[in-house]
């Protein structure tokens, strides 16, 4: 396994590994990686000549209030693992080496980054939709991997690809939740056992959410309420519990064939976020 830490090392490799016939599979992310990202580079892996995974805790994603100083960071033990599940590259920039001083482009997905973690976090998916842009022309991949567990980010990157004809294909891994049900997260480490415990009450939620609109769908409103409830009873703070239609991420009409419920929570200090889709 080799570590590039420079964008023009990564680059020249990813060209030359492209010209002579390879294929190339990334897997982004921000390090501290648990189950769920090996879950989804073991997909690239099965797939894909060549793995690169990213390990780069994005600034342009995080606002000026939020965890980007705390976020968890252990890169001998990222490598570890991505060593164990036989990745080939591990790209880890600094911040000075990803972003020029005066960077001063974006790239904006207008649609389905407005609900949901959007609406509270505004510049959140400008970070990731320009972070991920990069890493589409550092990595050159033919595919890579995204989770359900961040169903919106995905949408909205697979929305970009298309919008800007990106020759890559987007490839869905299932969301990983621990045994207890708690979707995995890095910030879950920011838990104590209590607030562990109590953040259980959004997948809780969530499943009486979605019980509830299968048995009634002209009912979703009680059911996103009941599911509230559920969370702020366990002494969470609701950021938002919504059903949306997937396609769009707009309010579900009756042509609307697949359904995402989603909920962003506080315990503590930690913003979780975890989401069930399913057909109508
Ligand atoms: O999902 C994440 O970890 C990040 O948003 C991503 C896609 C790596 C971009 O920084």
């Amino acid at each position: 396994m080799t570590v590039f830490k420079t964008k023009k090392e990564l680059q020249n490799f990813a060209l030359a590994a492209k010209r002579s016939g390879k294929t190339i599979g990334l897997v982004p992310t921000m390090g501290f990686l648990h189950a769920g990202h090996m879950s989804l580079i073991d997909i690239a892996r099965a797939k894909a000549d060549i793995v690169i995974v990213s390990v780069f805790v994005n600034p342009t994603q995080f606002a000026p209030n939020e965890d980007f100083d705390s976020y968890p960071r252990d890169f001998e033990r990222d490598a570890k693992m991505c060593e164990e599940h036989k990745v080939d590259v591990i790209f880890a920039p600094n911040r000075e080496e990803m972003y020029d001083a005066n960077a001063s482009t974006y790239v904006n997905e207008l649609m389905l980054s407005r609900p949901l973690c959007g609406a509270s976090r505004p510049t959140f998916f400008r970070g990731v939709t320009t972070v991920v842009t990069k890493l589409f022309h550092l990595a050159q991949p033919d595919f890579a991997v995204f989770g359900e567990k961040d169903a919106q980010q995905l949408l909205v990157i697979k929305r970009m690809v298309r919008d800007l004809d990106f020759p890559i294909e987007i490839i869905n891994g299932k969301l990983i939740r621990d045994e207890d049900g708690l979707a995995m997260s890095s910030r879950n480490r920011y838990l104590s056992a209590d607030e562990r415990k109590r953040a259980l009450s959004i997948h809780r939620a969530l499943l009486g959410a979605k019980a509830a609109i299968l048995a009634d769908p002209g009912k979703i409103d009680v059911a996103l309420h009941n599911a509230k409830a559920v969370i702020t009873a366990a002494e969470g703070r609701v950021d938002y519990v919504s059903a949306l239609d997937t396609e769009t991420l707009e309010e579900p009409t009756a042509k609307t064939k697949h359904l995402i419920v989603a909920a962003a929570a506080f315990f503590g200090t930690t913003r979780l976020i975890d989401n069930e889709m399913f057909d109508l």
